[in-house]
């Protein structure tokens, strides 16, 4: 007999429906999957096996076959064990295919017949919600995660038999019922708070205007002064996630197999600091089931890069195009997929190799060619595309002892919310968001000078060398200023902060 069951494969963060075709017929015992399956989906078969037999019900001996369609649709991973066995059990006449009408099913089976935990599960319940599956049947550590998609029917299923006696109509199983529909109040407070950081008042300005039109931002300092520190606290001041935002982010992190368990929905911004010698592939994602990045990752959140002259230049080039189409192209042999990679690039280094460069206190060892060499390590286009680059010197002793705490990041982030919404309501009807996404027209529209800001503009483009990026980068930064400001137009106040944030070139 021929059982037809419906299950779903991820594509990045896209899904795809799979049409898992189980036959039976006479013949020496075997089980064959055809449709181009992967080594783990081929290891289902053993999976299967076993569960089935484990779980109380009887494996057929005879001839069995597995189409997975479309045929030209590589299918990865242990998802398909699931449908595979509830196949089995209906062309085996074990069970009864009325309830799985409308319904798709994914999940990876342990060999006692348990589900196990399986990545993807949002994208996929989305996916199916989309293409107009009613019921998905998931295992049970992930009906929270698939309960996120409203308008779907989630079954959780944490035995192979218990779903086996559903079929059968002898026990039904309960639809999961969700505590409440995804909302973003009150996550936990952010562990990384502005107020202990002493001092670097012009750093946390910076960060600010960062964070209020979503720039990317260069720290330079000699070591201990607090970049790292301040970066680790600048999600404390980004605004709140929309629920929209929160499970694009948890797609991601679904299909990286990184969600916590306890947590379905990922409410913080996330905040990612690879390590320098992160790969190519770590940084950007790849490998042979396509995962996202690290700038995926990221997406929504900060990119923390720490000590940027020690990544290797190879991984740092790439950066640059997802920095400016906000999202990243990962290529495999047969297809091409997209992620999402939308963050706010946060780099840290030291000015020199021994770190003491410009340093009033501390005498720095080491010889113009050495700072020069260093500095060059990083090359002009990425400097480029980081619109704000900041000085952060060594902190004094008076205002490292001072025992008043700084401003709250609460009241930072107050501030930033207040310049995004402007943001919104000036892109209201576009695809753009912040003032870091405008294109040349918009820049054209939204960001026009008076005679006073053209002039300081023009002298400062030829003292400092900006290219027609940089150009554009110095008006975008400025509207974000006078948004924080609450103007209208970009008055040269705001024009000479934002200039001041360009690199200044050294020996
Ligand atoms: N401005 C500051 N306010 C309070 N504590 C600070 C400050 N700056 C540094 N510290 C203290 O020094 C420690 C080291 O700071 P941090 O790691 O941020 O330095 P860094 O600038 O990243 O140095 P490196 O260049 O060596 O990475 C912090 O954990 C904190 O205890
Ligand atoms: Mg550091």
């Amino acid at each position: 007999m021929l059982a037809k069951i419906a299950s779903c494969a991820t594509l990045g963060l896209d899904g795809a429906l799979v049409e898992v075709e189980v036959d039976i017929s006479p013949g020496l015992p075997s089980l064959t999957i055809v449709g181009l399956p992967d080594a783990a989906v081929n290891e289902s078969k053993e999976r299967v096996r076993a569960a089935v037999k484990n779980s109380g019900l009887r494996w057929p001996t005879s001839r069995i076959t597995v189409n997975l369609a479309p045929a030209d649709l590589r299918k990865e991973g242990p998802a398909y064990d699931l449908p595979i066995a509830v196949g089995v059990l209906i062309a085996s006449e074990q069970a009864w295919p009325d309830g799985t009408e409308g319904a798709a099913f994914v999940g990876e089976l342990s060999l006692d017949g348990a589900l196990r935990h399986t990545t993807g599960i949002l994208p996929m319940v989305a996916f199916l919600k989309e293409e107009g599956v009613r019921r998905v049947f998931v295992p049970a550590a992930d009906a929270p995660e698939a309960a996120l998609v409203q308008g779907i029917e989630v079954y959780p299923v944490a035995h192979l038999g218990e779903l086996a006696l559903h079929l059968q109509g002898v026990k039904p199983l309960a639809p999961y019922v969700p505590g409440r529909a995804p909302s973003m109040e009150e996550p936990a407070p952010y562990p990384h708070d502005f107020c202990h950081v002493k001092g670097q008042e012009h750093v946390k300005r910076a960060l600010e205007v960062a964070a209020a039109g979503n720039h990317n931002v260069l720290m330079t300092g000699p070591p201990g002064a607090g970049k790292t520190l301040l970066a680790r606290a600048v999600p404390s001041i980004l605004p709140s996630m929309t629920v929209e935002e929160a499970l694009e982010v948890t797609k991601i992190y679904s299909v990286a197999g990184l969600l916590p368990a306890d947590e379905p929905l990922i409410r913080h911004r996330p905040f990612r600091a690879p390590h320098h010698t992160i790969s190519y592939a770590g940084l950007v994602g790849g490998g042979h089931w396509p995962r996202p990045g690290e700038i995926s990752l990221a997406h929504r959140g900060v990119l923390f890069l720490d000590e940027l002259p020690e990544f290797s230049q190879k991984v740092l080039e790439v950066l640059r195009q997802p920095l400016e189409s906000r999202q990243v192209v990962v290529a495999r042999a047969a297809m091409s997929l997209t992620f999402p990679a939308d963050f706010m690039l946060i780099a840290a280094m030291n000015p020199c190799p021994c770190g003491y460069f410009g340093d009033p206190v501390r005498e720095c060892t080491c010889s113009m060619t050495m700072v020069s060499r260093y500095q060059k390590r990083i090359s002009g286009p990425l400097l480029d595309r980081i619109d704000i680059h900041v000085d952060v010197p060594r902190v004094e002793y008076e205002k490292l002892s001072d025992d008043r705490l700084g401003e709250p990041s609460a009241a930072i982030r107050a501030r930033v919310e207040a310049a995004r919404r402007r943001q919104r309501e000036r892109f209201a009807g576009t695809s753009l968001s912040c003032n870091a996404d405008m294109g040349p027209a918009e820049i054209r529209e939204f960001c026009p000078l008076d005679g006073e800001g053209k002039a300081l503009l023009r002298a400062a483009m030829q003292q400092l060398h900006m290219s027609a990026r940089a150009y554009h980068r110095v008006l975008k930064l400025a509207r974000t200023i006078a948004d924080l400001a609450g103007a209208d137009r970009i008055e040269t106040v705001h024009l000479a902060e934002a200039i001041q944030y360009r690199p200044r070139q050294v020996g």
